[in-house]
């Protein structure tokens, strides 16, 4: 069975990787190469094997990760679609068994807000990997002027990790924000439709995500009492 080590060693997508980074770079988006898909490689499979699946379910998950942004070669618009048709036929030559090929190109074509939804717990798990990873190394200073929105909310996360609670069932996004570059409104003016994405993610994973900057809860709150209006 093919590993994520064999994946790895595959020089096509090792290019492809490159090649959705540099036309990414070239349209003034964050980081997207090897540093980004090692992350959401291991983060994916982390959130998979902290959830109790099995090894080669984490380990599919570790690929998926790996290779969930390639479709970023040809065009940032529906990415996730033809990514997940160009490592179809890849991981198809490499002779991957394809029920498991299906898995992963289910999860990569979903992986975006913009058409894809967490049909599977891989595509949740993928899903929130991918969208933990905001912080200022991924900021690529390409255009002049003034740093724009997504560059002063990216500048402003000095650091970010996302991890599972089993006990308490929650899946967490835990932030630290420079409110002297940015503002967490701006956070949420960009980020609230991925924050919506990661709610509807956690819930496939039977966890509630809770996102939390600066040490305050800002998503995640368990409904308590509300507020009762009474007449004078
Ligand atoms: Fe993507
Ligand atoms: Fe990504």
């Amino acid at each position: 069975m093919l590993t994520l080590k064999d994946i790895r060693q595959n020089k096509n997508f090792q290019t492809m990787i490159a090649k959705a980074n540099e036309y990414l770079r070239a349209r003034g988006y964050t980081e997207h190469g090897m540093r980004h898909v090692t992350f959401v490689s291991h983060k994916t499979a982390q959130i998979m094997r902290d959830l109790g699946f099995d090894e080669r379910m984490v380990e599919i998950a570790a690929i998926t990760g790996y290779l969930h942004d390639i479709g970023n070669m040809h065009n940032r618009k529906h990415h996730g679609v033809t990514g997940a048709n160009i490592v179809f036929a890849e991981l198809r030559n490499m002779g991957m068994d394809i029920e498991e090929v299906a898995t992963i190109t289910t999860a990569i074509a979903n992986h975006e807000e913009e058409i894809g939804e967490p049909i599977s717990p891989l595509t949740a798990a993928l899903i929130l990997a991918d969208k933990s990873d905001a912080h200022r190394t991924r900021v690529h200073r390409l255009h002049a002027g003034p740093p724009d929105i997504h560059d002063r909310v990216n500048l402003a996360i000095e650091d970010s990790d996302l991890f599972v609670d089993t006990e308490n069932g929650t899946i967490t996004l835990d932030i630290t924000f420079d409110q002297s570059i940015s503002q967490v409104m701006d956070y949420f003016e960009i980020y609230l439709k991925r924050m919506e994405m990661c709610k509807q993610a956690a819930a496939v994973l039977n966890s509630r995500f809770r996102l939390v900057i600066n040490e305050l809860e800002l998503l995640g709150h368990v409904e308590t009492q509300h507020y009762q209006k009474t007449e004078a």
